[in-house]
């Protein structure tokens, strides 16, 4: 496909303004500037106006950075969801692939493409998703390998499969799993005498939450990023 064209479908530009905006410079491929209309993509490109990445129209694929006190849910009547910090119509058919408890922050994808969404929260696709998680005490080394090998949640009669630890602080360590259960890490670590403080995504799969998004705020995915869930 040509970049003039790819820029007409994907904004608002028509094809001679696509072609205007390529020659002021502003449009980079792959972080690099571009001010050919008639560079051919292969697709797989990471295509921007001013910075921000464009996606061609279909289905949607969003990051955000999910504040404390919102719910992933697409509705609530008591608590603001994700979707409510969404501009309106971007909103329409969008789902959560992956949720998250309202006290907990970080990475939150959204889209509208159910198959893509499925290879994120099938349990048999072992999707992995890293958290950051702040403990009330320091997690023993003893306490780390039940982890590493899987543990017994209350009430539930299967173990965790096994999961990554990687000891950031005294009381802060990346933990890396590939199940989502309800409340899944809270629950791990009560079950090894430990309480998560304060529990942050950063990655699922190999997309990482954008560190320029505050809270709140959100993004396309680029097409390589979608593209690493495909
Ligand atoms: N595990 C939890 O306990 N909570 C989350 O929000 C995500 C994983």
């Amino acid at each position: 496909m040509r970049l003039d064209y790819f820029i007409a479908t994907s904004t608002e530009l028509s094809r001679k303004q696509a072609k205007q905006a390529i020659s002021r410079g502003e449009i980079t491929v792959n972080d690099q500037p571009c001010k050919s209309a008639n560079t051919r993509l292969a697709g797989n490109e990471r295509v921007a106006r001013n910075g921000v990445p464009l996606v061609l129209p279909g289905e949607r694929y969003l990051m955000m950075n999910k504040p404390a006190g919102v719910v992933s849910a697409t509705t609530d009547s008591d608590h603001p969801t994700a979707l409510d910090l969404l501009p309106a119509d971007i909103t329409r058919n969008l789902h959560i692939a992956g949720r998250l408890d309202a006290d907990t922050t970080g990475l939150l994808l959204l889209t509208t493409d159910g198959q893509w969404s499925h290879r994120i929260t099938s349990p048999r696709t072992d999707c992995p998703k890293t958290y950051r998680v702040t403990l009330n005490e320091p997690l023993p080394d003893s306490a780390a390998k039940e982890l590493e090998q899987g543990v017994l949640l209350h009430n539930d009669p299967k173990p965790t499969r096994p999961a990554r630890i990687k000891t950031l602080e005294e009381r802060i360590i990346e933990l890396t799993i590939s199940e989502g259960r309800y409340h899944q890490v809270k629950r791990m670590m009560a079950a090894v005498g430990n309480h998560v403080e304060a529990l942050h995504r950063i990655r699922i799969g190999q997309i990482e939450l954008d560190t320029a998004l505050k809270p709140g705020e959100y993004r396309e995915l680029t097409c390589q990023e979608k593209g690493s869930l495909d």
